[in-house]
């Protein structure tokens, strides 16, 4: 039997005018990508900065975040997956891409093609690249396991895989690397697993290897372990501004901001309920604002009773639970609320002398997860707005 043809998008299209839509943006400021990645590379001097940039840049839009990175002098990106690494070089990314969760599936020649290289951590991976490209050498980094028991060569076998890799002759490895499970939260991981990767970096040497680049971290190990540092670090969650509260990253600058405006207003008294299950009931007579975001657009349904927002720079606590589209606040104590006023989920605001603001950190804590699911959970249907 025939299976139905579907067709995979990654872009809505939108054919209404900006001012025709909903007013709900991701605003991304590009000039503090750019700051973070000038933070990055002094700090991380002589090494290289490559941008991780997976998961269309964490939510903050890759085409536009890749280019500016790269017109600023960034040495390469990181994506996750092939797909990604071809949507950039679609787009007229030069710089160098390595795809560090591997190739799936049969694109190894586009893969090759495209200029991108993989991260391999099998054999299988190098025989099938070896199959795709039966008369040219190719380029890998080879991925070591030196604790986070996700991808990687487990140091069980490196034995066996070097012993392996030899029946490649055509394969170059290019790069060596490892993942960091533990550089924000545990020292001593961290430099358990530096040790087993320098093992591992001197037994590849002692076989003939010269690998260009040795990498191993991440954000947290390229600000608070330069040991970590190798010939090249690869920060994703830094350029984006997060810096887990490191002293080292004190300069980097949040890049995402999101903004809609107050759609509904009404005047509940002390007894009413507020939304799905009436899990809010107003305990005195409470001024509601209804807001065009729901967790269809990403904002998590974990703030449901927990969150706030910022209106006339004032927070707004959510108030019962957040739907698929629509999220209610109450804006009693804001003065003049008014249909159309700017509501702020994530981000600064300004109001007269006074300001406020909302970090991806504080709404993470409150739905019980991390910055980056904050980031990378605004959903495609927000568009993002670039200055
Ligand atoms: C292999 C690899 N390197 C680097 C990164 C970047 O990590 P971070 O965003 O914490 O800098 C990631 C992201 O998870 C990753 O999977």
């Amino acid at each position: 039997m025939r299976r139905p043809e579907h067709t995979l998008t990654f872009r809505p299209r939108l054919a209404l005018a900006d001012e025709s839509l909903r007013p709900t943006r991701a605003e991304i400021d590009l000039d503090a990508i750019a700051h973070n990645l000038a933070v990055l590379k002094t700090l991380a001097a002589p090494a290289k900065v490559l941008a991780v940039v997976k998961a269309d840049a964490y939510g903050h839009g890759v085409v536009p975040v890749a280019a500016r990175l790269e017109e600023d002098g960034v040495d390469g990106f990181g994506v996750a997956l092939a797909e990604e690494g071809l949507e950039l070089r679609e787009a007229g990314i030069r710089a160098p891409i390595l795809v560090l969760n591997g190739v799936y599936g049969g694109a190894h020649l586009d893969v090759l093609e495209a200029g991108l290289v993989p991260v391999v951590y099998d054999l299988a991976q190098i025989e099938a690249f070896d199959r795709a490209a039966p008369d040219r050498p190719f380029r890998v980094h080879v991925k070591i396991d030196t604790g986070m028991s996700r991808l990687g060569v487990p140091l069980r076998e490196l034995d066996r895989f070097l012993d392996g890799l030899e029946r490649f002759p055509r394969c170059v490895v290019s790069g060596l690397m490892t993942h960091l499970s533990s550089a924000d939260t545990d020292t001593r991981e961290t430099s358990e697993q530096i040790k087993r990767f320098d093992e591992v970096i001197a037994k590849l040497r002692a076989r003939g290897h010269r690998p260009d680049v040795v990498h191993a971290a991440n954000t947290a190990a390229t600000l608070a372990h330069p040991e970590g540092r190798y010939d090249m670090v690869r920060p994703g969650g830094a350029l984006y501004g997060i810096s887990f509260g490191m002293p080292q990253g004190a300069e980097l600058r949040p890049a995402l901001r999101l903004r809609t405006e107050i759609i509904a207003l009404r005047d509940l008294e002390e007894g009413d309920t507020v939304g799905y299950d009436c899990t809010y009931r107003c305990a005195r007579p409470t001024r509601v604002a209804t807001v065009p975001m729901g967790y269809g657009d990403g904002l998590l349904r974990e703030l449901s009773n927990r969150g706030s927002m910022l209106v006339r720079a004032t927070r707004c606590p959510i108030l019962g639970r957040v739907s698929m589209d629509l999220t209610m606040i109450d804006v009693s104590h804001v003065e003049d609320a008014a249909i159309g006023d700017e509501v702020v989920i994530l981000g600064s605001q300004s109001h007269g002398d006074r300001s406020a603001r909302i970090e991806a950190d504080e709404i993470a804590k409150l739905a019980g997860t991390i910055a980056y699911d904050v980031m990378t959970s605004v959903s495609r249907r927000v568009p993002r707005s670039y200055g």
